[in-house]
């Protein structure tokens, strides 16, 4: 694991942007996990994520559906919040497995809560961090790139 990338984000808008330009370093497959406490602004990532890949979808927490998907832009998009489930055999149950691997996934797995099933996100590609720091606004948000080897 190398952490390569650490940003401070002092708005929302500036973690979109940030998202934004992140996304075009990314092909597909790529599974990302997305870490931080409720409110990290790892939905607003995603925003300007979609964005960065040419979408205009409009990104909406899928809190409810645990999966939303973006399929307008560059790669398709596959957005979930695993928040509610308690195992990663829950989201076996759930056939969720194809989009956690890279033989079967099509597009970038993007994935909040990923702690909630450790065994279905194992083979990430890159875990992004957010942690609030300072004050309301400001985020710091590390990004680490896996290497397998
Ligand atoms: N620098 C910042 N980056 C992102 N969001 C910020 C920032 N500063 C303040 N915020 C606010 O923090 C909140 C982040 O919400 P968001 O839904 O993106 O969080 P989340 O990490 O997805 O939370 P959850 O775990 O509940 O899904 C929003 O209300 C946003 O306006
Ligand atoms: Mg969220």
């Amino acid at each position: 694991m190398i952490s390569n990338l650490k940003f401070e984000s002092k708005n929302e808008k500036d973690t979109m942007l940030f998202a934004e330009k992140f996304a075009k370093s990314i092909s597909a497959p790529c599974v990302i996990l997305l870490k931080g406490d409720l409110g990290a602004g790892k939905t607003h990532f995603v925003k300007g994520f979609v964005k960065g890949l040419k979408s205009k979808e409009t990104v909406t927490s899928p809190t409810f559906t645990i999966m939303n998907i973006y399929d307008k832009g560059k790669y398709p998009v596959y957005h979930f919040d695993l928040y509610r489930l308690s195992s990663s055999e829950e989201a076996e149950e759930l056939g969720f497995d194809d989009y956690f691997n890279h033989d079967s996934l099509d597009g970038i797995s993007v994935v909040e809560w990923p702690e909630n099933a450790p065994e279905l996100v194992k083979n990430f590609d890159v875990e992004i961090i957010f942690t609030k720091i300072k004050n309301d606004d400001c985020r710091l948000i590390e990004i680490n790139r896996r290497i397998l080897c």
